[in-house]
């Protein structure tokens, strides 16, 4: 069954380039980003791997753990792990699940035959602390991905699990959010006593908690 927003991200136990990971307790207390790629040894995955390992301090900061997958051996990974630091200057820092039998890609619904036939296209996972699925992204093989624009989500999602609060088009770190329309005014009175302006009643806006 395909997976939704809000449900819980399935468990499992698989190989990886720094051994077994079991999924629920690897993500522990943290949020979790899983990000799939088609195939080791192809060139817009080596530079997604690279970008990931350069900026995961940035996820470190957040309480994010990450971990990739493809459906090559733990071998290949780590021999791939030379050819990215060498070109990207960066190698791995994070895990990369082994799922040559496609267990873990059944699971999460990354082989889309259509698009590419028995690889994996490019997925991404946020997993909250509480193993819900926060957001999904399916890209193809052909683009590589973003990766500051998951740090940029995360930090919404992280705002909203914390204040009631959505965050507007293009928001970034520091812009001004949005009180979310299930907060009454006098709740938001509450939690907002500096007070807020009422763009439209479903409107309401509000610097940046922190
Ligand atoms: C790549 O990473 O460049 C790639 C992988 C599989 C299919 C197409 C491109």
């Amino acid at each position: 069954m395909a997976i939704r927003l809000g449900d819980t991200a399935p468990d499992f136990e698989a190989a990886s380039s720094e051994g077994t990971i079991k999924f629920h307790e690897f993500i522990g207390d943290s949020w979790c980003v899983l990000f799939s790629h088609p195939k080791d040894f192809t060139p817009v995955c080596t530079t997604e791997l690279g970008y990931m390992a350069k900026i995961k301090p940035e996820f470190d900061k957040r309480n994010v753990k990450v971990i990739g997958l493809s459906v090559d051996s733990a071998d290949s990974h780590k021999q791939w792990s030379a050819d990215i630091a060498e070109t990207q200057g960066h190698a791995p820092n994070y895990p990369v699940i082994a799922d040559p039998d496609r267990k873990v890609a059944d699971l999460y619904d990354m082989i889309h035959p259509n698009a590419l036939n028995t690889l994996t296209v490019r997925t991404v996972f946020v997993i909250g602390p509480d193993k819900q699925v926060k957001l999904m992204l399916t890209y193809p093989a052909s683009t590589g991905r973003n990766f500051d624009e998951l740090l940029r989500v995360i930090d919404s999602l992280q705002l909203t699990a914390k204040h009631s609060v959505a965050t507007p088009v293009n928001w970034k770190d520091g812009d001004d959010v949005i009180i979310v329309p299930t907060l009454s005014d006098d709740d938001a009175k509450k939690k907002f006593p500096n007070g807020w302006k009422t763009l439209k009643p479903y409107l309401r806006v509000v610097p940046q908690p922190r």
